[in-house]
């Protein structure tokens, strides 16, 4: 297995280029599966978690063609309408294939999904989404098994709460269905919109993407387009923490620097200095100290959970104390035990923890427990003194396209190691 080998206390300095959202790409490889015409994505980042939805995608009878930083999906007809256990166990976001299938075949079969292992994450409210456009659904030896006769129908929808999710999965069949669906309390993240770009530019008639209220009007068929991926927010803003926990300059190119307009401020609070033109951002720090910022996690436009570990390496070396809330998930603060094995100083409590600031994080073997936590871990690995390994790092290779390649590029003395 492989772990990634750090030597801490070099700045950072440099251009990182931000790879497509991973988050969104995998939402619109799923979408091939609406047409029988071939849906080509550019802009794709090169993830395990891409590769491994090309392989569940491919057991539906898909003609996936991979290329560099792009991707072909055909699925002129499904051989299958069920995604097995093992290729949906590992990754939560394959469970979005199930409205699609219905959607086409009128019956799918799909197992309840795996993923991070940050909280119970369940799926009731995809589930009831379905049920709601009049999908009949069973739930038999950890499967889904859903059926519609005559198709999916429009419905509206309010979702107790928000959901990422159960938004995206709830357009992804309600493009195909009769009539109309509306959706309350939707998701507003840039990757709904990017969704919704994407099936809007394949014929499907979606409106309020981006809003709490989407509209979608059913379409009887939809085409194949090629359609360029958004950039990874996410992936921006933890080069962008990097840069402030580490210090140094780093200019992140290929960026949409208006979805991170939580994280601006923060960032500039904690004492780096944040410049923007149109197509970059460029964050640096230089000598001064980071200053203790508190931060709670929210839906889009709010601060994301997915930045929160690598916020939380940030302050872990502030001159004072901060306090993160976790809004989102009820589990996520695994990163916190490691982070402390290189000397900083939390105390969770329930969903908030207390980080009290440290003058030096010092080199430990850690062990990566999710995707967006071990960047928090390498992070905090080059801000500390010596040598740091992260072990686990295939939770790292599921969304951080070439981390060690990006941010070797900046100076940092990293490397990858095959044990
Ligand atoms: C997506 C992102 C993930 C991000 C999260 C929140 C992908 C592949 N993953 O995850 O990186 O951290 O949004 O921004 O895009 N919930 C239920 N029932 C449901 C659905 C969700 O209780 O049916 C709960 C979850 O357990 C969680 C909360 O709702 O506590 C929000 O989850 P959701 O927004 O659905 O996250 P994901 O779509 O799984």
């Amino acid at each position: 297995m492989d772990k990634i080998v750090i030597e801490g206390g070099t700045p950072l300095s440099g251009e990182i280029s931000i790879s497509g959202a991973k988050n969104s790409a995998l939402k619109l490889m799923v979408a091939c599966l609406l047409t029988d015409e071939v849906l080509t994505l550019t802009n794709m980042p090169n993830l395990r978690d891409t590769r491994f939805l090309g392989h569940l995608l491919a057991n539906f009878g898909v003609a996936v063609k991979d290329g560099i930083g792009n991707i072909s999906l055909h699925a002129k007809t499904l051989t299958s309408t069920t995604a097995p256990y093992d290729l949906v166990r590992k990754m939560r976001a394959s469970f979005n294939v199930l409205g699609p299938v219905l959607a086409r075949a009128h019956k799918a079969k799909v197992s309840l999904p795996g993923g991070c292992a940050i909280g119970a994450r369940p799926v009731d409210l995809h589930l009831n989404a379905l049920k709601a456009m009049g999908a009949q659904i069973e739930l038999s030896e950890g499967y889904v098994i859903a059926t519609a006769k005559g198709g999916l129908k429009g419905a509206e929808i309010t979702f107790p709460f928000i959901s990422v999710g159960a938004t995206e999965h709830s357009m992804l069949a309600a493009v195909l269905a009769k009539g109309e669906t509306v959706l309350n309390n939707a998701a507003r993240e840039p990757e709904i919109v990017d969704l919704a770009n994407c099936l809007n530019a394949m014929g499907a008639k979606i409106s309020g993407a981006g809003r709490s209220e989407i509209t979608i009007e059913g379409v009887k068929k939809l085409s194949g387009i090629k359609f360029a991926v958004v950039p990874d927010r996410i992936e921006a803003g933890t080069y962008a923490l990097a840069a402030a926990t580490v210090g140094g300059a780093v200019r992140l190119v290929n960026v949409r620097s208006d979805h991170l307009g939580s994280l601006w401020p923060l960032i500039a609070q904690a004492g780096a200095k944040v410049t923007m033109d149109e197509n970059s951002v460029l964050v640096e720090r230089h000598g001064t100290p980071i200053r203790p910022v508190d931060v709670e996690t929210q839906a889009y436009p709010g601060f994301p959970t997915d930045l929160q570990a690598q916020f939380m390496a940030m302050v872990c070396l502030a001159d004072g104390v901060s306090i993160i809330r976790e809004n989102i998930f009820e589990n996520r603060f695994m990163h916190c035990p490691e982070l402390s094995r290189m000397g900083a100083n939390i105390t969770v409590t329930g969903r908030e923890a207390i980080i009290r600031g440290v003058p030096k994080l010092k080199g430990a073997q850690v062990m990566a427990t999710d995707l967006r936590a071990s960047a928090s871990l390498i992070a905090a690995g080059l801000a500390a003194e010596g040598t740091t390994e992260v072990g686990r790092v295939y939770h790292l290779d599921r969304g951080f396209e070439q981390i060690e390649v990006k941010l070797g590029n900046c100076g940092a003395r990293i490397k990858r190691v095959s044990e």
